[in-house]
């Protein structure tokens, strides 16, 4: 490889200029190729770009999973309809709001609901959820990830207080997003949602699963492209994890590995993005988020999700529910991201183009 990985002002331009060609063939590099040296001069650079912006500083936010219900069907999720193995179960308005003050009490700023696509919660309850937790937790941030809504529900939640949204756009190649997802669902629809949401004025997440069944460097060029283009505030990517009661059961398990190696890319390509350490990746690997920081990540989502629950939210197999990304184990988790030589940090943690009392871009 001719192109300098240790600078990395140029990398980043690089990365950002690249056709789809030239991104498929970095990455398989990096997957094929890379030596082990040439890999930690990647994440090396990618937290040196994620430092010149948010200074070490690694952000928690708050996850509360409040439905397991979900009207889809897609091929990869323990919480598809058709999967009748599934434990469902719903937070109630009042129940929500206690595991807020919950993780209010624990320091938390940032309340993360995530939920399938559960019709159950109207504009109006959800709008009373947001604007309770505003009330009562002043100042702090509500992200909402709760799938394909139409544009006016988007922007009543909005108003209601919410502050930001994910919504995985799982990839950006068509074909591969057939592969992934029943004919009902269109990858079309869901870059509909993200521009709208972003339109709106939230912070909005995108992302992919690493590994995903029918994955190749083309569909991850495409999905690089696609985030340039899109320029999120967040993007969530973590390791596809099989599970048992899906289509993709034998599929491939992966390691972290490619995980680390695209959160660095990503982080150099997008300085700025705000990029978790997922859970997926602590499932696949046992230091798989203290790698994930380590490769540019800067956000940690810890489960405030009731005890009863936490194993009933089943996207994948083994998905940790008990160990340091449970929120009770917050002091442990600190003392873990002080040791790679991070800051833990509870505020809000805005993007940091929005820091300053800016408008979103
Ligand atoms: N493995 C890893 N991640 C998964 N998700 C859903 N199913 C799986 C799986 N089997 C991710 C999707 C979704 C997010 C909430 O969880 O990317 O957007």
């Amino acid at each position: 490889m001719n192109l300098s990985l240790s600078d990395v002002k140029t990398f980043s331009e690089w990365m950002n200029s690249a056709g789809k060609k030239d991104l498929s063939e970095i990455i398989r590099y990096f997957y094929e190729k890379s030596t082990e040296d040439e890999r930690s001069v990647l994440s090396g650079s990618a937290c040196r770009i994620r430092d010149m912006h948010y200074g070490g500083r690694v952000y928690f936010r708050g996850l509360i999973e409040f439905s397991s219900y979900c009207r889809n069907d897609c091929y990869y999720c323990g919480l598809q309809r058709s999967n009748l193995h599934a434990i469902r179960y719903r937070l109630s308005e009042a129940e929500i709001l206690d595991c807020c003050a919950e993780g209010y009490a624990l320091g938390f700023r940032t309340f993360v609901l995530q939920s399938g696509e559960d019709m159950h919660y109207t504009d109006l309850s959800l709008c009373r959820i947001i604007s309770g937790i505003k009330k009562r937790f002043p100042g702090c941030a509500v992200t909402l990830s709760i799938g394909e809504r139409s544009r006016d529900s988007y922007k009543e939640l909005f108003d209601a207080g919410a502050d930001r949204y994910l919504l995985r756009h799982e990839t950006a190649n068509e074909d591969h997003y057939g592969k992934l997802h029943p004919p009902e669902l269109s990858l079309n629809n869901r870059k509909r949602c993200l521009y709208n949401l972003k339109k709106i004025g939230y912070q909005v997440g995108a992302g992919f699963m690493v590994d995903s069944p029918y994955q190749t460097y083309e569909t991850l060029a495409e999905d690089f492209f696609f985030l340039r283009e899109l320029d999120p505030h967040m993007i969530g990517i973590g390791p596809f994890i099989p599970h048992k009661d899906t289509r993709f059961a034998g599929f491939y398990h992966p390691s972290s590995r490619h995980t680390l190696i695209l959160l660095s890319l990503i982080r150099i390509m997008l300085p700025k993005t705000l990029l978790p350490a997922t859970t997926a990746l602590g499932t696949a690997d046992d230091m798989g988020r203290e790698k994930g920081l380590m490769a540019g990540a800067n956000v940690v989502m810890p489960n405030l999700s009731p005890l009863i629950h936490r194993s009933e939210y089943s996207l994948y197999d083994n998905k940790l529910c008990k160990g340091w990304e449970a929120a009770e184990h917050l002091p442990k988790l600190a003392r873990h991201i002080e040791s790679i030589g991070l800051t833990p940090d509870f505020s809000r943690g805005d993007h940091v183009d929005l820091q300053k009392g800016g408008a979103p871009t």
